[in-house]
């Protein structure tokens, strides 16, 4: 498949790495990176956070050429404020900026921003031109399929915010009130494809090469993107790389592998944010890796306790003598 180019920057056509708030941060990015994904988003950072100089939003927004191309994720529903981020996120020279249009968390819905705008088709469009008018890096947007089964307007918000200046737009197959049931409509993905002429990143219920390669054959979508299903798997990228390209599906890793892989993730997660805060988010992280191995329940159980990185070593020592 040819490489798919936004901006001056081209993306091989095999699967990309959804943003996931408090999950895909630095290590998972780079994780995600060093197994194929072909392009990495950012957790998403508010808009107004960053123009009020908070230290913790802007952390969110570093980026290091080994995530490249990666896109910085940011939320708002000011057009004033989040033009101010542009020009804020620009320091950090990612190659795209995201703006999200499909958070349904109440905190962030009750601003406006997120999965509201889908209600407030004109605003998200003022957003758009905002944006695009404050910066020369290529805007994305990421929507869902609407805001409620009575609003699915996922095929007219497209529209508009491509006419607005948007350079792709990624469809999360689900309404805001659908939480991850049911499946993801893929249709509304294909529907929104035919409609316009920029890139259109198709989202959900991607966990295996067969489900991948269904998203593009059926929706015609441009990207694949991919969250849950790197959950402790982070090489599932190379999997549908491999399968999209030669046809073939690579063998499950060996227990070595997966754990090897582990640890070098979670030491890097020490690296970026210093072993205790780090041992604390690894703990969700470790369970996922360990998830479908024997004794899985007791390993998890000691996952919730992990406070060194040396405990990690440890629990992959026991892992190995049940497995
Ligand atoms: C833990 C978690 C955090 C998420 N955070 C974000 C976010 O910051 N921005 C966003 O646009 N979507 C976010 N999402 C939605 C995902 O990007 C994606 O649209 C959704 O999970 C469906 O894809 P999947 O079926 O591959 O998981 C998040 C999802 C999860 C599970």
């Amino acid at each position: 498949m040819e490489n798919l180019k936004i901006g001056k920057h081209n993306i091989k056509r095999t699967a990309g790495l959804a943003p996931m708030a408090s999950v895909a941060d630095k290590a998972y990015r780079y994780m995600c990176k060093k197994y194929g994904a072909s392009l990495v988003v950012g957790e998403m950072a508010s808009a107004k956070g960053l123009c009020y100089s908070d230290r913790k939003t802007a952390e969110l927004l570093e980026c290091t050429a080994n995530e490249y191309p990666m896109a910085i994720q940011l939320f708002g529903s000011e057009p004033e404020f989040m033009a101010k981020a542009c020009k804020i996120a620009e320091k950090y020279e990612p190659q795209f900026i995201d703006i999200n249009m499909g958070c349904p968390v109440q905190k962030v819905v009750s601003t406006g921003a997120g999965s509201a705008l889908l209600k407030t088709p004109e605003l998200a469009c003022d957003i758009v031109k905002a944006c695009v008018n404050a910066t020369d890096i290529p805007i994305t947007v990421k929507i869902r399929r609407g805001f409620d089964n009575n609003n699915i307007n996922a095929v007219e918000m497209a529209c508009m915010l491509e006419e607005a200046g948007a350079s792709a737009i990624a469809v999360h197959g689900r309404t805001r009130q659908q939480m991850y049931t049911p499946g993801v409509d893929i249709d509304i993905i294909k529907k929104v494809k035919e409609a316009v002429k920029v890139p259109v990143f198709g989202n959900g219920d991607v966990f295996d090469p067969i489900s991948a390669k269904k998203m593009y054959d059926y929706t015609n979508c441009d990207l694949v993107l991919v969250a849950r299903g790197s959950y402790g798997r982070p090489w599932i990228f190379e999997e549908i790389e491999t399968y999209l390209e030669q046809g073939v599906i690579l063998p499950e890793k060996s227990l070595d592998e997966k754990l090897d892989i582990m640890l070098e993730h979670i030491s890097l997660i020490c690296e970026f944010k210093g072993e205790r805060i780090a041992m604390r988010e690894a703990r969700k992280h470790a369970a996922w890796y360990l998830k479908g191995m024997h004794n899985a329940a007791k390993f998890r159980n000691l996952c919730a306790s992990l406070e060194k990185y040396e405990d990690i070593k440890n629990l992959v020592l026991e892992v190995k003598k049940y497995n």
